[in-house]
């Protein structure tokens, strides 16, 4: 399917909260060491959000970043998605918080919850808006709390995550091939593997169910990483056949930031080691987050530079996955 027109990144922000914990933080919380984190991550650190802050707010910081990127103003945005697993509250959208904090009065908003892959999922549902001529300016955000939904004392989750936020802002333009064909998938037999079971409908929030840790993270650590690994590199492999580009034709890929290992996998398989770029080391996972922190640094630190083909992959719980190629277009 051709779309009528390109839809570019024109600006990019993030945000990370200012306490930093180290490895050897953790080890002062679980049983745990510097040295096994390091090598079976490649972490050795996170951001961890103070109390008052909520995911909305990490989101604004990021937001604002973006559009003072993008020289695009809060009042000209259209639309809003934001993805996210760690919401404010339940409902109504952390989108709508966004959007009263930044003042972004003529946008409707809403959130995407896809996971770690949501910030992806968010970009193409964005892209596809614009295209179809729907909306003229998008923003959107990948923010999550993630130090809110871990369990403190299980030391096989709670060394992985870290809070964060990024954002993007999309507009039509008329040069380059910008955000091209995705290639997105989910499988929802395999929820148990990476889910926090309590708290929504199937199992409401009771003392019981707190208790029991219902509403904290839990997840198959080995399963996870052998789907992931799978899921993302037939994914980018899927989305450069679509868009009649091959591996030699990228410049960057920038995957989600689970663990290293996922990503040398990842790079292998692909026969692209050299050109994956990571920061899981300064952040470690900010699922949503993840991959828009990265595509911001990415672009600020001159890895990505107009007029290269960056390729972007993700996969969280769902499980749900994707690949997605862009023209960077901003010099
Ligand atoms: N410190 C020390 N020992 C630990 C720790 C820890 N933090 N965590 C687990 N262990 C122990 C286990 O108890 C186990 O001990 P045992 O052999 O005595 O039972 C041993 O280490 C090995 O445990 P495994 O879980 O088999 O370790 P593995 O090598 O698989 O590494 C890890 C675990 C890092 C979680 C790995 O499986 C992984 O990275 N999986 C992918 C997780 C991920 O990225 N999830 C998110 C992706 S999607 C998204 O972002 C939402």
């Amino acid at each position: 399917m051709t779309l009528p027109c390109t839809v570019s990144i024109i600006g990019t922000g993030s945000y990370v909260p200012e306490k930093v914990l180290t490895n050897f933080d953790l080890e002062k919380i679980v049983d745990t060491s510097d040295e096994w984190i390091y090598t079976r991550t490649g972490m050795k650190e996170r951001r961890i959000a103070t109390a008052e802050q909520a995911t909305s707010d990490l989101a604004t910081q990021a937001a604002l970043n973006a559009l003072a990127d993008a020289k695009v103003k809060p009042e000209e945005l259209d639309l809003i998605i934001l993805a996210t697993l760690s919401p404010d509250m339940t409902f109504p959208s952390t989108a709508c918080f966004v959007q009263e904090k930044i003042g972004a009065k003529n946008a409707y908003c809403y959130d995407i919850g896809a996971a770690c892959s949501g910030f992806l999922y968010a970009l193409d549902t964005a892209k596809n808006q614009i295209a179809a001529g729907s909306v003229k300016n998008a923003l959107v955000i990948g923010a999550e709390k993630m130090s809110t939904i871990l369990d403190w004392e299980d030391r096989s989750t709670c060394i992985l995550f870290g809070d964060g936020a990024g954002a993007a802002v999309l507009q039509a333009t008329d040069e380059g091939r910008g955000i091209m064909q995705a290639s997105m998938g989910s499988d929802g037999s395999l929820a148990e593997l990476l889910w926090a079971p309590g708290g929504g409908t199937k199992i409401p929030v009771s003392h019981e169910m707190v208790d029991q840790k219902q509403h904290l993270l839990k997840m198959g650590g080995r399963e996870v990483f052998k789907h992931a690994v799978v899921h993302m590199s037939k994914a980018v492999t899927d989305a450069l056949e679509k868009n009649g580009l091959t591996p030699d034709d990228i410049t960057c890929f920038i995957p989600h930031q689970a663990n290293i290992r996922i990503i040398d996998a990842v790079a292998k398989r692909l026969n692209i080691e050299g050109r994956m770029y990571s920061n899981v080391e300064k952040y470690a996972n900010t699922s949503s987050a993840a991959l828009a922190i990265a595509l911001d640094e990415a672009a600020k630190d001159g890895t990505i530079k107009k007029g290269d083909l960056v390729a972007l992959t993700v996969f969280g719980a769902g499980f749900t996955w994707g690949a997605s190629v862009l023209e960077w277009s901003k010099s």
